[in-house]
């Protein structure tokens, strides 16, 4: 299938309660464990180009090897520059084909943010092209951050109402205590702060720093207006730790791809199982559209899950 446009995907999620997983990849491998694992789990999904996929790869690999990958499957597959820097960068990646867009305010002073997210979104709009902003900020754990830095940087409720209704922006990503880079699943979402966002925002919420969050939180904010989530440091993570293993058990290998390919497989797993947590598992038919009829409620048992 073409790529498809993240507005109907994330309204079709909040309406059934669910969460559209929303990957990072960097390179082929990450890409078709991504999609691959979601096709398998008749899901739709939400390829991510990050600033570091941008450094590493160019923009021009990174929306390529998620056109190619979508151009195969059939489930509904969405090209998203994640934290997108700046009006110009959100424009290059419109130009590229990007079926949905981020810019990154957070650091920015309120007015700021509001000015340079309705910008964008302006502009996005004339071509049908979704914009998700972020108020409040999710910090980064490289920067050493304290939980009271993590609790200054929370979304203010109040302000988020505002900040939606003067920029227009599709989608939210919301700082409630989940930080960036986390290795080990020890953050819970402030429950409250997000069912105060969601009572006064009409608009998909967004979860950034997933990896570091535990399961039973994820549950809860999926629960409270979260449908988009993004995770990035868990697949690189699973990628890293299968190239390891695949090493150190064939020290003699001289093809790469055997190695590699384990990596892969990693991936792929753990794709599966965030899919599955966020209940986007088995919402899409064999038309590639959403299954027709059948109210998405959300039947997860954690036990189920690693
Ligand atoms: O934008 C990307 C995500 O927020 C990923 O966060 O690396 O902590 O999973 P993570
Ligand atoms: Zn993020």
């Amino acid at each position: 299938m073409p790529l498809v446009n993240s507005k109907p995907i994330l309204e079709e999620a909040m309406r059934g309660h669910f969460a559209v997983g929303a990957f990072n990849a960097n390179n082929m491998e990450q890409v078709q464990a991504i999609v691959e694992a979601a096709q398998e789990e008749r899901a739709p999904v939400i390829l991510q180009v990050s600033q570091g996929a941008i450094r590493y790869a160019g923009m021009a690999f990174a929306a390529g090897l998620v056109k190619i990958a979508a151009s195969i499957a059939d489930i509904p597959v969405v090209l998203h520059l994640d934290h997108g820097t700046d009006f110009d960068q959100n424009v290059r990646c419109l130009r590229a084909g990007f079926t949905s867009l981020m810019y990154d305010g957070s650091k920015r002073p309120f007015e700021e943010n509001v000015a340079t997210t309705k910008r964008i979104t302006e502009i996005a709009h004339i071509v049908g092209i979704p914009v998700e902003a972020e108020l409040g900020q999710v910090l980064k754990i490289q920067d050493g951050v304290t939980p009271e830095d993590v609790l200054a940087a929370m979304t203010d409720p109040a302000q988020a109402a505002e900040f939606v209704r003067r920029t227009g922006c599709d989608s939210l990503a919301v700082a409630c205590g989940s930080v960036h880079g986390m290795t080990q699943r020890e953050a819970t979402i402030d429950i409250e702060r997000l069912k105060a966002i969601r009572a006064v925002t009409n608009i998909p919420l967004v979860l950034h720093g997933s990896s570091g969050v535990k399961h039973e939180s994820v549950l809860e904010a999926i629960a409270n207006g979260i449908c988009k989530v993004n995770v990035a440091t868990t697949l690189n993570e699973a990628l890293l730790s299968g190239i390891r293993r695949a090493a150190a058990e064939f020290p003699e290998e001289t093809d790469p791809r055997k190695i590699l390919g384990v990596g892969r497989e990693a991936v792929k797993e753990v794709v599966r199982e965030k899919i599955r947590l966020f209940g986007s598992a088995g919402t899409i038919d064999s038309t590639g559209g959403f299954v027709s009829g059948k109210k998405q409620f959300r039947s997860v048992e954690l036990g189920d899950i690693e």
